[in-house]
């Protein structure tokens, strides 16, 4: 439905030349929810613009639903208005001095396709019901609460019925309660629609729980594309594993193809094979992958600590376990009964270790 292949794109700053991207390709399916996860100034909002015709590439081709919109080389640019999208942005852009009505309105009345007066209306009213502010038609928008706002805009960007929806940090404005019950709701109402969503955020748990694929980009690249799960459990580079979840990192050396030597002792993983006996690597373990057993139990993978701090979660809780002068985070489900001060041995599960140069 989306498709980018090889977009560059550089601006001209005042400290010199930013390549905001650099070669990007992506390729988004038909009914696909698609995110796009980075750090700020990795090249996300750039991507979208692009992709929305607010941005002209330097070089690439972008095509929507089988059609080239733009493509430098060959000198094609298609406007905005003709590419047939919604957007939503991170400020929720919804005039101040229009009600809820005429906010939604707006791209009917304005755009390329203009319909009459009862059209309008039923437009209008199928949009407001799809994101719950059926009955709020003449209230002004500046009497609406962020999350209201935040659903108009869905509203009025949904409104003409768009094969694709382009959102950048649409619920970033919210308190967490309200971003959490807003994505619950994106969800089901893209879904219900139909509709191929390009979705930015730097909020990596947004990103996993909204996005069928997730893209994680990093200075103008794409570092992994995958299904969440994928990209949680088996991030393909060290910059990957730190910015998506929580890790806990290790520096190493190789001794051979099933240990490396650490501050914790010789632990047992497997090592990729191109990484051979002494070759400086990083550890990463994820904080729910460690167990604790009591400081009596034997265990062939266990290794012997103190409990620093209890961080107790409701649903879980977090503990800091110092071994040898390293201290890990350790992610225990349920009511824990282990306490701060108390000796501990902490399980590493040789599979569960990733290894990074
Ligand atoms: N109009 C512009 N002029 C100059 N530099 C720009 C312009 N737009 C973006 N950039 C630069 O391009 C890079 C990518 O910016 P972009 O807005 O795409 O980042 P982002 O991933 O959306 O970040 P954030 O999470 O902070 O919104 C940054 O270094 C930014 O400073
Ligand atoms: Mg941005």
């Amino acid at each position: 439905m989306i498709s980018i292949r090889g977009i560059r794109k550089s601006f001209r700053a005042q400290q010199g030349k930013v390549d905001a991207l650099r070669d990007i390709d992506l390729e988004v399916a038909e009914g696909e929810f698609c995110v796009l996860l980075g750090p700020s100034g990795c090249g996300k909002t750039t991507t979208l613009r692009c992709v929305a015709g607010l941005e002209r590439p330097d070089g690439g081709e972008i095509e929507i639903a089988g059609r080239l919109v733009s493509s430098p080389a060959r000198k094609v640019h298609i406007p905005t208005e003709r590419r047939d999208l919604g957007m939503v942005f991170q400020s929720y852009a919804i005039w101040p001095h229009m009600n809820v009505f005429q906010n939604v309105a707006f791209p009917l009345t304005q755009g390329q396709k203009r319909f009459g007066r009862a059209a309008v209306a039923e437009k209008v009213a199928a949009a407001l019901k799809r994101v719950q502010l059926d009955g709020l038609e003449d209230r002004p928008a500046t009497d609406l609460s962020g999350g209201q706002q935040q659903r108009v805009a869905m509203a009025r960007a949904m409104v003409t019925e768009p094969k694709i929806l382009l959102m950048d940090e649409p619920l970033s404005n919210l308190d967490a309660r309200l971003r959490e019950q807003m994505r619950v709701e994106l969800k089901k109402i893209t879904r219900s629609i139909g509709v191929t969503a390009l979705y930015v955020t730097h909020d990596q748990a947004e990103a996993l729980s909204l996005g069928d694929r997730v893209c994680v980009m990093n200075e103008g690249e794409i570092l992994q594309i995958g299904p969440p799960h994928e990209v949680y459990a088996r991030p393909k580079s060290l910059f990957v594993a730190k910015f998506v979840g929580e890790m806990n990192l290790i520096k190493a050396t190789v001794a051979d193809q099933n240990r490396v030597l650490s501050p914790l002792g010789t632990v047992r993983c497997k090592v990729p094979l191109a990484f051979s006996s002494g070759k400086e690597v990083t550890l990463a373990i994820r904080p729910e992958h460690l167990a604790l057993l009591r400081p009596t139990e034997q265990n062939e993978n266990g290794i012997k600590g103190k409990i620093i701090t209890k961080n107790y979660l409701g649903d879980a809780a977090l503990l800091e376990v110092e071994v040898n002068g390293t201290a890990l985070m350790v992610k225990l489900p349920g009511d824990v009964d282990f306490q701060v001060g108390q000796q501990a041995l902490i399980v590493l599960p040789p599979e569960r270790w990733q290894v990074y140069a």
